[in-house]
């Protein structure tokens, strides 16, 4: 109860700084922004809806995602975030945790797989099952190393085509992402940009998302993450839940390994 009052405080406190911060959108700022929050982040009201719709039977098979296994044994969350993307048996392939809640949602609740992915990025008025179940997942990781495995020759693949995907470059800018993300204290505007590959940067970078977005006033996934940067590219956006966006995934979170996560966290 204490808990979702500090939440809805902040998102209070939220609506005025988001207007402060359209105006400045500096790096101190929101430094600031984030101890006044302290502990009331406000993915926390993300986080428990999303508990809720994990145990809420629903789809045609009016079953709960509990038993939906993420690497670590049905309905085993606690520490499964750190470990994702991975290998998945049953599918032969790897997936990052989006991938995975979509497999889970068609296979145990009978969903079709177009109903799975509706509304995988909330707007006003239009909530996203996705960000709230992707908040209460990736929280019970909150605390632990992040331990990417490449022991899978299809993990390596992954690691290697996400890697190819972030050098790669094309569009009208002939950008890539490393154009923006491979040197130290780079900034667009005023926005800095992680060198992703220095591991500092990247695990700050990896183990931060989901984060609850101030000038959105939502939380947004790694997949809205990277589907913006795609944009911010020029590259055309891949599909939401596809195996290019999982390489990408891969290849970002093995670089931030042994870095402690600490999502949903809070950002501009
Ligand atoms: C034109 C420059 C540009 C390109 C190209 C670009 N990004 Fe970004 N990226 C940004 C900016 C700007 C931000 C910060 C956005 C914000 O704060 O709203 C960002 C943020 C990120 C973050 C989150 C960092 C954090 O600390 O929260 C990740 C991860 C990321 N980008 C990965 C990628 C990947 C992977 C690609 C290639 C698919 C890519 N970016 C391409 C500009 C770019």
């Amino acid at each position: 109860m204490i808990k979702q009052r500090t939440a809805v405080l902040a998102v209070g406190l939220l609506a005025t700084m988001s207007a402060v911060l359209a105006q400045t959108s500096s790096t101190d700022e929101i430094a600031k922004y984030r101890q006044m929050l302290a502990d009331g982040n406000p993915a926390e009201l993300w986080e428990m809806r999303g508990e809720e719709l994990w145990k809420t039977r629903a789809g045609p098979n009016k079953v709960s995602l509990e038993q939906c296994d993420f690497g670590k044994g049905a309905g085993v969350l606690k520490g499964a975030y750190a470990e994702l993307p991975r290998y998945f048996r049953d599918v032969n392939k790897v997936m990052d945790l989006e991938q995975r809640l979509v497999h889970c949602r068609v296979t145990l609740q009978g969903l079709s797989p177009a109903e799975a992915v509706k509304t995988p990025f909330g707007a006003a008025g239009k909530k996203s099952d996705i960000e709230a179940l992707v908040s209460y997942i990736s929280a019970e990781s909150r605390g632990m190393k992040m331990a990417v495995s490449s022991a899978h020759p299809m993990e390596q693949r992954a690691y290697e085509t996400g890697k190819q995907l972030f050098f790669y470059r094309g569009g009208s800018h002939d950008f890539s992402c490393a154009t923006c993300h491979s040197v130290d204290g780079q900034r667009i505007r005023l926005q800095e940009l992680p060198n992703i590959l220095n591991p500092i940067n990247a695990q700050a970078a990896y183990t931060t998302w989901p984060a609850y977005r101030v000038s959105q006033g939502e939380v947004r996934t790694m997949q809205h993450r990277l589907a913006d940067c795609f944009r911010q590219q020029r590259f055309p956006e891949p599909l939401y839940a596809s195996d290019a966006l999982t390489a990408v995934t891969m290849f970002l979170a093995k670089n931030a390994n042994g870095g402690v996560y600490a999502g949903p966290a809070l950002k501009r």
